[in-house]
């Protein structure tokens, strides 16, 4: 299979132009599986997302999508992958709670790069084991886009890379699918006008970049329950007030990260020892530098209002104006 873009193909920018890269992508999916079953890891990221949606429309029921709930997600997202898929598109969707399995592996450890490699070793096995149990299974569906080639094309001439960015690749040798990547030839724009015309919501295909690692890399230092609660409702709060005020659609990645400190505050005259909890606003090209969102103060006002009032365990939000370099957009 050739893996590289020809010059000659257009870009991807309309519905028409999408309609087009459908209907030969399903004809193409079609010839290469026939009547076969294939395999789906579904984050409810906008590549997967888009993969399974191109998939139920060539091959229906044919398509396993296998949706594993680290217990990392942001508030709402699981509950989204089912409802679209499971429910709106009625596709072969198999959901597992695998929240305990991965925070009882991350109790203790604190180090950025073992947790990622837990959680994506993890990730695997859960998957691996699920897929072990299906039979018939020939092919695995992967939202494999155009930059990702271009970064094993990096990775092959041995550059560095800062941090290990885990996918689904790498399964255990006893696995051994043949890969369906009808997206490999795209850049990340065209996958959002592919998704729009495959009818998926607008909220799901312009979701903000979302690390597999999910709030793992955001409930800094050892990932607590209490404290990884307060992450997800606090950045749901901020996911809130950008939808308010428009800044969703324009601001590139914005989150809340929670250190592994507290701090004196005060709540109705007593003390009260909360975590601080930190704004992240960035916009970039290609996540290589980034510069900071200036957030108006009044967004800022309500934002911190309502944090500190309802979320339990935040008594402080920080707003962090460091751009990358030397800061990475990620705190870990
Ligand atoms: P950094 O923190 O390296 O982030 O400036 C650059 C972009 O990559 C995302 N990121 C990750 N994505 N697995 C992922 O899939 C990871 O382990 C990971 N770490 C960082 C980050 O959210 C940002 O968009």
């Amino acid at each position: 299979m050739n893996n590289l873009r020809p010059e000659s193909m257009a870009r991807i920018t309309t519905k028409e132009l999408a309609d087009a890269f459908i209907a030969e992508q399903v004809a193409e999916v079609r010839r290469q599986v026939g009547d076969r079953r294939v395999l789906l890891a579904l984050s409810g990221g906008v590549d997967s997302s888009v993969v399974a949606a191109l998939l139920v429309k060539a091959i229906g029921k044919q398509l396993i999508c296998v949706h594993v709930n680290h217990g990392l997600m942001r508030k709402g997202e699981s509950e989204a992958v089912i409802d679209v898929f499971g429910k709106t598109l009625d596709a072969n969707l198999i959901y597992i709670d695998a929240t305990d399995r991965f925070l009882d592996l991350l109790a203790g450890v604190s180090d950025p790069e073992s947790k990622r490699k837990i959680i994506g070793k993890e990730f695997i096995e859960v998957f691996a084991d699920e897929a072990r149990k299906l039979e018939g299974v020939e092919f695995l569906a992967q939202g494999t886009i155009y930059p990702d080639i271009l970064e094993s094309v990096k990775a092959a001439e041995g550059k560095k890379a800062v941090k290990s960015h885990h996918n689904v690749g790498g399964l255990p040798e006893d696995l051994k699918f043949e890969l369906v990547e009808p997206l490999r030839l795209l850049f990340k724009d065209e996958v959002r006008v592919v998704g729009e015309a495959l009818g998926l919501p607008h909220a799901m295909v312009y979701r903000q970049p979302f690390p597999g690692p999910g709030l793992g890399v955001r409930c800094l230092g050892a990932i607590t329950r209490d404290r990884l609660h307060a992450l997800r409702e606090a950045d749901a709060i901020l996911r809130e007030e950008f939808d308010n005020c428009g800044l969703a659609e324009s601001v590139w990645q914005y989150f809340i990260a929670i250190p592994d400190i507290k701090s004196v505050g005060v709540k109705d005259d007593s003390r009260y020892e909360g975590w601080p909890a930190i704004i992240r606003a960035v916009n970039t090209r290609d996540a290589m530098t980034a510069t900071i969102e200036e957030i108006p103060y009044a967004v800022l006002h309500k934002i911190v209002n309502r944090i500190t009032n309802e979320v339990e365990g935040i008594n402080r939000v920080l707003y962090d104006l460091t751009p990358k370099p030397t800061g990475t957009i990620e705190w870990e």
